[in-house]
């Protein structure tokens, strides 16, 4: 994220925990989390500066990512959460995007076990809190997937 950061002339700072944190996660999923919140910061920011700060407790590794953007007024807060929502909807809107970021947000942080939450004050700025298991199980309702339940190539062209 950093060269789009820096395009923006946005300061940019990281905040780590002082020891290494191993998670027993999903990398790819920890990943795109990041990137979205990540990504979201960087669109609706336009001065000043981003921040991630990665703290633990006993069980959970905490994300905040926080930005001195545009911010979200409280009546909005819930639904930006939902499929294709996006706050500002008029068709000569600023910003692109789909509305769906925050909805995967959302699925990947409850498949790893952990939770998302939103603070805001409009105009000026936004924090998104992700806490998420430092021991990810999977869920008992979301089996891995057969494979062996695809027919072969042969099989399906008769
Ligand atoms: N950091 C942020 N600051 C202000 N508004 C935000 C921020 N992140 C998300 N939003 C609002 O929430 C909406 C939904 O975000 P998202 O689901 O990622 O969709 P998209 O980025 O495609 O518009 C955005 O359209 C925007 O209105
Ligand atoms: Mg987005």
């Amino acid at each position: 994220m950093e060269p789009l950061i820096k395009k923006r002339s946005l300061t940019f700072t990281v905040e780590m925990p002082s020891k290494d944190v191993t998670l027993h996660t999903d990398r790819t999923k920890v990943k795109q989390i990041l990137l979205n919140l990540l990504s979201n910061a960087v669109k609706f920011t336009h001065h000043g500066g981003i921040w991630v700060s990665v703290s633990r407790d006993e069980e959970d590794l905490r994300f905040d990512v926080r930005d001195t953007g545009i911010g979200i007024r409280a009546s909005d807060l819930e639904s930006i959460w939902e499929d294709f929502r996006q706050v500002d909807q008029s068709r000569t809107r600023e910003f692109g995007g789909t509305g769906l970021g925050f909805s995967i947000t959302r699925k990947l942080v409850d498949a790893l076990g952990g939770h998302v939450f939103a603070e805001s004050v409009f105009g000026k700025g936004s924090t998104f809190t992700v806490v998420l298991p430092i021991r990810s199980v999977a869920r008992p309702d979301d089996p891995p997937r057969v494979i062996d339940e695809v027919p072969p190539p042969s099989a399906a062209r008769r």
